[in-house]
C-alpha cells in the first residue's frame, strides 16, 4: 500500500482554514425595491464591527456617505447598480454580504452574485409579502438550491396578517414557513417579538432620532403571559396554532430548501435584526465543499480556489482600473500567490488583493472560505472562470440568463469605430452586455442583449464616458431568444418574427423572436428544430 505523506504543518494548517471557514456565513438579501434592503443591511451592519454608524453602507439619495454607489449614473437616480460586499464581525462569526442590486430592474450581475452565497435573506414588506422581483430572484435561488430564511420587514407599520404572509409563502412559492419569532400585536401596532422556542417576549424601544440599536427588553414566558395583556395572548393562540400543524424550524428541510425560517421586525427602528444575525449563525450553513465541472467536490481545506462571480471596470475613474470579484471556495488565500487561471492556463499574480467596502478598498493579505476578494487589473478574468493553486479545478460556468431585451447599438461618430469596437467587446467580456452579430447586421450594428433594460443605459453610459464614444441605440422588437444549431439557424433565415444572430462570446446561435405567439407558430410549422431555452427555469 502507498503510504501518503502529509507535509510537516499541513494538518495544522487544513484544521486552520477548516476552523475559519465554519466562522463564515456569505449571503446576499433578496427583495423587491423598497422592502427596506438598504435599510437592513445598515441596521445589519450598525450590530457588528465593520461599520460603525447606520447610513454609511448604501447611500441613496440624500443620504449620508455613498460607499456602494459609485457610478455616476447611479447617483443621478439614486439607485446602486454595481454590487457591494460588506464584511463584518458578529458574536465570533464573519458575515460576508454580497449586495444584489436593489432597483427594478434586473441584470445579470443580480444573478451572478446568487452563484457566488451560501444562503439568501427573502426580504418581504410586510403591508406586501412577495412582490415580483422577490419571485424571480427566489426563483434563483430554488434553482441553485440556496437555502432561504425570511425576514418580514416593517412591523412597525400597518400591514398584513402574520398567518396570511405565511400562507401566502407557501402557495405560492411552495416553501414551507416555519417561524422563529412571531409578532406580538398586529403590524402597525408592534408590541414585542416571542422567541418560538422559548416564549420569551423581547420589547422593543426606539433609539432616540430612530438610527441606532433599538432598546430592548425581556419578559420569561410567565411575566409576558402575566404583562402582556391582550397583545401578547392573541400572539400565543397563532403560536399555539402553529405548533399543532407542525411548523417547527427545520434544519434539513431549510438546507434541502424545502422550507424557510421566518423571523419578523423592522429594520429602520432596529426591531429584531440582532435576531436575525443571530439566526444566520445558529442556521445558515458555512462554506461547504463546491462541485467542479466533474462533479466532484473541492474539499473546504484543498489549496485556494475561487470562483469569479463578477468583473467590474474602471470602478476607480482616477486609476481606470478592473476589479474582478472572486469567492473563495477553498484554502487559505494570501495576498502575493500566484495563482492559475484555469480557462487559460496561465499565472495569475495576486499582488494587489483588496477587500471591497463599496468604493472604500483595504488591502486584503489574507482570505478563507466564504470571503470574497477583489482583485484589481483582471484584464483576462470573467464571470464564471476559476482560480486555483496547486491543485487544479474547474468550477462549472455561471449560467447565462435569458435575455429579453434587444437593441442595435451605432456608433454616433464614424471616427471612433475602432473605440466603439475595442468597448462593446471588454464590456462584453466583462458581462455588462451580452453582444450577438450576424453577416446581416455587419460589424457596425451589433445588438446587444439584456436581461434588464438598465444594462443598456450603464453600456451606453460607460462606452460615452470611458471609451469616449457616444452611441445610438434602436430598440428591437424581440423578447425571447432561444438556442438553436447551424441546420436550425439555416431553416429560419430570413423569416419575420425571428432573427438568427451569433453570441460573440461563445459562438452560440441564438434566435430571437418578437413574442411568445410567434415562438409557438414557428415551433408548430418547423417541428424538430432545436430551440432550447437558454437557461431552464430561468425565464
Ligand atoms: P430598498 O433598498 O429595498 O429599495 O429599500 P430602502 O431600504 O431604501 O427602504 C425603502 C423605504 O422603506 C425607505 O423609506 C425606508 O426608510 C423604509 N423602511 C425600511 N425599513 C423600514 C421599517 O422597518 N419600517 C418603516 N416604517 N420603514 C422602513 P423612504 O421614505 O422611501 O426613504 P428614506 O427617506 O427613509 O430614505
Amino acid at each position: 500500500m502507498t503510504q501518503v505523506v502529509i507535509p510537516a504543518g499541513q494538518a495544522e494548517a487544513d484544521s486552520e482554514v477548516l476552523a475559519q471557514a465554519a466562522r463564515r456565513r456569505t449571503f446576499a438579501v433578496i427583495s423587491h425595491p423598497d422592502a427596506g434592503k438598504s435599510t437592513l443591511t445598515e441596521a445589519l451592519a450598525l450590530h457588528a464591527s465593520a461599520i460603525g454608524q447606520a447610513g454609511a453602507v448604501h447611500g441613496k439619495s440624500g443620504r449620508r456617505g455613498v460607499t456602494s454607489d459609485w457610478m455616476a449614473i447611479e447617483r443621478e437616480r439614486g439607485i446602486s447598480i454595481t454590487s457591494a460586499t460588506l464584511r463584518f464581525s458578529f458574536q465570533n462569526a464573519v458575515l460576508n454580504l454580497l449586495d444584489t442590486p436593489g432597483h427594478a430592474d434586473f441584470s445579470e450581475d443580480t444573478y451572478r452574485v446568487l452563484e457566488a452565497v451560501d444562503c439568501a435573506i427573502m426580504l418581504l414588506d410586510s403591508a406586501k409579502g412577495l412582490e415580483a422581483q422577490t419571485l424571480k430572484l427566489f426563483d434563483v435561488c430554488r434553482a441553485r438550491r440556496v437555502p432561504v430564511i425570511t425576514f418580514v420587514n416593517k412591523w412597525d407599520r400597518p400591514g398584513r396578517e402574520p398567518l396570511e404572509l405565511l400562507d401566502e409563502i407557501e402557495q405560492r412559492i411552495g416553501l414551507a414557513p416555519t417561524p422563529v419569532n412571531w409578532p406580538a400585536g398586529v403590524a402597525g401596532n408592534f408590541r414585542g417579538l416571542i422567541e418560538r422556542s422559548t416564549g420569551v417576549l423581547t420589547m422593543f424601544t426606539r433609539a432616540p432620532g430612530g438610527a441606532g440599536r433599538a432598546g430592548e427588553e425581556r419578559l420569561t414566558a410567565a411575566q409576558a403571559s402575566e404583562h402582556g395583556g391582550a397583545a401578547y395572548e392573541a400572539a400565543a393562540e397563532e403560536l399555539a396554532l402553529l405548533d399543532e400543524i407542525g411548523s417547527a424550524v427545520d434544519l434539513p428541510s431549510f438546507l434541502a430548501g424545502e422550507s424557510s425560517p421566518v423571523l419578523f421586525g423592522a429594520a429602520l427602528p432596529n426591531f429584531g435584526v440582532r435576531r436575525l444575525l443571530e439566526a444566520l449563525l445558529e442556521l445558515a450553513p458555512a462554506p461547504a465543499p463546491r462541485l467542479d465541472v466533474a462533479g466532484e467536490p473541492r474539499q473546504v481545506h484543498a489549496p485556494f480556489s475561487g470562483l469569479v462571480f463578477k468583473v467590474q471596470a474602471n470602478m476607480n475613474r482616477a486609476h481606470r482600473d478592473r476589479v474582478a470579484f472572486v469567492r473563495v471556495c477553498s484554502g487559505r488565500f494570501e495576498r502575493g500567490m500566484v495563482l492559475t487561471h484555469a480557462a487559460t492556463g496561465r499565472p495569475f499574480a495576486t499582488k494587489y488583493a483588496q477587500a471591497m467596502f463599496g468604493q472604500d478598498r483595504q488591502t486584503l493579505d489574507v482570505a478563507y472560505p466564504g470571503d470574497v476578494i477583489g482583485l484589481v487589473n483582471a484584464t483576462a478574468l470573467r464571470p464564471g472562470d476559476t482560480l486555483y493553486d496547486t491543485m487544479p479545478v474547474h468550477f462549472p460556468p455561471i449560467p447565462s440568463f435569458s435575455p429579453e431585451h434587444f437593441a442595435v447599438a451605432r456608433c454616433k461618430d464614424s471616427s471612433k469605430h475602432k473605440q466603439f469596437r475595442k468597448g462593446i467587446s471588454q464590456l462584453d467580456t466583462e458581462g455588462v452586455i451580452q453582444i450577438l452579430s450576424s453577416d446581416v447586421r455587419g460589424d457596425q450594428a451589433p445588438v446587444l442583449a439584456a436581461v434588464g433594460p438598465l444594462q443598456f443605459d450603464v453600456t451606453a453610459d460607460r462606452l460615452e464616458h470611458e471609451y469616449g464614444v457616444p452611441v445610438e441605440l434602436e430598440h428591437l422588437g424581440y423578447t425571447i431568444a432561444r438556442r438553436t444549431d447551424v441546420s436550425g439557424a439555416a431553416e429560419l433565415a430570413g423569416k419575420r418574427g425571428a432573427e438568427v444572430l451569433t453570441r460573440r462570446l461563445d459562438g452560440a446561435l441564438l434566435v430571437l423572436f418578437t413574442d411568445r405567439w410567434r415562438l409557438t407558430t414557428i415551433k408548430h410549422d418547423h417541428p424538430g428544430l432545436r430551440l432550447d431555452p437558454l437557461l431552464a427555469g430561468a425565464e
